[in-house]
């Protein structure tokens, strides 16, 4: 999973391209390269490491024409060589790659026979090779991409730069947006909408299945498989201001916990009657799957919750990577819920595919604007959350669950109550927010768990996805151990672990699970843990309390904030990269 950008334009190409990588580097940081040509000569400069600070422009050849990469590397360690773009042979073209080349192998041991020398580690450089080895017999260098990338299996996505003044991409599984400015004669590629928006008015997306060429200011749409060029229309790009601005926070984590009380009236103020077609699809269905990865797959589970608990409806909730074992039961009377952040997951694009297949009627909320889920959702919701930059998910989370608990009203036609009660949610989590004397409190508890070797987190009901989300959030942003723990199930195997001392971090709500929770407080303080409750209300067995406002069947989506908060201040104690984690990336597009 990496970020491709591309450039064609009379402005500065590479000040274009890095100025796009810095926007696209939540996609992978591992390295970043940009070609650039100029009298047909291909130039290009790589790095390993984020794309960061003032780059030598005297570096980069003048230029209007070039592609750019940031990295995640999946194939081949972290090295210049295995930087991309990588160039061919004779330096005529060179190609950059977000995706998974799964039968390089295979495809490596043929071109090796057949006498090519690989320099690089990467599946990337196989492509490279295969397009040489087709353009023996194919008259120009499109038809050998397209039969090279027919080749390849897995999803991939793949950008080219000719030393002939083309750009030629092609789309299939990975993201591919092409953006244009009809004023400026420009064309911008990316991974993303967000990283051009504010420089195109128009914008096309590539589906699975297609490629682009792109000459002077032409762009020609082609389906690969029939290699028939494909009509399309440009889309107006509504994105105007490109707010990646950390608004006087010092971090992007910081000010995105603290845009969430405003995501959260975004979604409130949403139109009523795509929340009842969504509800009437619910109940129609015969079952209801939520899905997602990582954090987004919390949020599924949360939804879910939601769905069985105020609903009454059917609901189950999978993990993208291991939904394969339920494909036997989709059928086309069931329906699945994806929120993602990206809309480009793909272990759950995958997971899609199949329900369509089977026809099953798709509901998703995206955050990013024009994605893949978007496209191939029947019921398609946007989070308006604004752009989230820290690798961490803190805002897109909040809505996601919030959504969940929205549709849940609306299936029991109570749209209206559920909004009030998000808007009376967003107060009460601004009250949280501004108060600087919970944010000092949590920065004393971050002091207090910096030598922690393991932090525990306890929760039920309404809370226990909250607690996971929240052990989440510590992992990605202290490198520390932590681990959620189903409060009723703490007897059964995690109580061996408990001893003088041990940080036991629990959420104390009025709901159904009080009783169960105090419980189980009762255990771990048997056994001497140190027990931090988020609750309305102190308790005697508490040694440190965080105090948040009741915010009855919501009160979930209210304890999250202080969870969030603790890991960004438990991040910055331990003086760890907090918007860019070690080794994870934000929109992950390889399986
Ligand atoms: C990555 C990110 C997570 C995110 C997950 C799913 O693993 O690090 O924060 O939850 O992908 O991403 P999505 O875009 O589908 O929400």
């Amino acid at each position: 999973m990496c970020g491709i950008y591309g450039y064609i334009g009379n402005k500065n190409a590479s000040e274009v391209i890095i100025d796009g990588l810095k926007r696209l580097d939540y996609r992978g940081y591992d390295s970043w390269g940009v070609a650039l040509q100029n009298s047909s000569v291909i130039k290009i400069v790589k790095e390993t490491g984020r794309l960061n600070g003032n780059i030598d422009s005297t570096l980069f050849p003048k230029s209007n024409i070039g592609i750019g990469h940031t990295r995640w590397a999946t194939h081949g360690s972290v090295t210049q060589l295995n930087a991309h773009p990588h160039y061919s042979t004779d330096q005529s073209f060179t190609l950059a790659q977000n995706g998974i080349v799964e039968n390089y192998q295979e495809l490596k041991q043929q071109l090796s026979e057949k006498g090519y020398a690989f320099i690089s580690e990467t599946d990337t450089e196989v492509i490279v090779r295969l397009v040489e080895e087709k353009m023996k017999t194919t008259p120009d260098l499109i038809t050998a991409i397209r039969q090279a990338f027919l080749d390849l299996k897995g999803r991939n996505t793949i950008i080219v730069l000719t030393n002939n003044d083309e750009i030629i991409a092609a789309r299939n599984g990975s993201p591919l947006v092409v953006g244009v400015n009809e004023t400026n004669n420009e064309i911008y590629l990316s991974s993303d909408t967000l990283s051009f928006a504010p420089y195109v008015e128009k914008m096309v997306v590539i589906d699975n299945g297609q490629m682009v060429h792109c000459v002077n200011n032409t762009v020609k749409l082609f389906d690969i498989e029939s290699f028939k060029e494909v009509p399309y229309s440009l889309e107006a790009v509504h994105i105007k201001s490109n707010k990646v601005d950390k608004e006087g926070h010092e971090h992007f984590m910081l000010k995105e916990i603290y845009d969430t009380p405003v995501s959260l009236i975004n979604l409130a103020k949403q139109d009523k009657a795509s929340y009842v077609q969504l509800a009437q699809a619910i109940k129609s269905a015969n079952k209801v799957y939520t899905i997602g990865s990582g954090t987004a797959g919390i949020a599924a589970a949360q939804t879910a919750f939601y769905l069985r608990e105020y609903a009454s409806i059917n609901a189950v909730s999978l993990i993208g990577a291991d939904a394969q074992e339920y494909y036997h039961l989709f059928t086309d009377k069931d329906l699945i819920i994806a929120p993602s952040q990206s809309g480009e997951t793909a272990d759950v694009l995958e997971v899609l595919e199949i329900a369509k297949k089977k026809g099953m009627k798709i509901a998703s909320l995206v955050n990013m604007v024009g994605s893949m889920m978007t496209r191939m959702s029947d019921y398609a919701f946007m989070a308006d959350a604004g752009p989230e930059i820290c690798v961490m998910s803190t805002k897109v989370f909040t809505s996601q669950i919030a959504w969940g608990y929205l549709v849940s009203k609306a299936v029991t036609d109570q749209f209206e109550e559920g909004v009030q009660n998000l808007k009376n949610l967003s107060h009460m989590m601004q009250e949280y927010l501004v108060d600087q004397s919970n944010h000092h409190e949590l920065q004393q508890l971050a002091h207090m768990l910096m030598h922690a070797d393991d932090i525990f987190l306890m929760g039920k009901y309404q809370n226990f996805q909250i607690m996971k989300e929240g052990m989440v959030k510590l992992i990605e942003g202290t490198y520390k151990h932590a681990h959620a723990i189903p409060a009723g199930d703490l007897k059964h195997y995690a109580i061996t672990l408990m001893e003088q001392g041990v940080p036991v971090i629990v959420t104390l709500s009025n709901d159904k699970a009080h009783a169960d929770m105090i419980n189980a407080i009762n255990q771990v303080k048997a056994r001497e843990a140190q027990v931090i409750g988020i609750s309305p209300v102190n308790h005697e067995k508490f040694d440190f309390h965080i105090q948040v406002a009741d915010a009855g069947e919501t009160s979930a989506i209210l304890n999250i904030i202080p969870l969030q908060l603790l890991a960004y201040y438990l991040a910055k104690e331990l003086g760890n990269n907090i918007d860019k984690p070690r080794n994870i990336a934000k929109s992950v597009t390889v399986k």
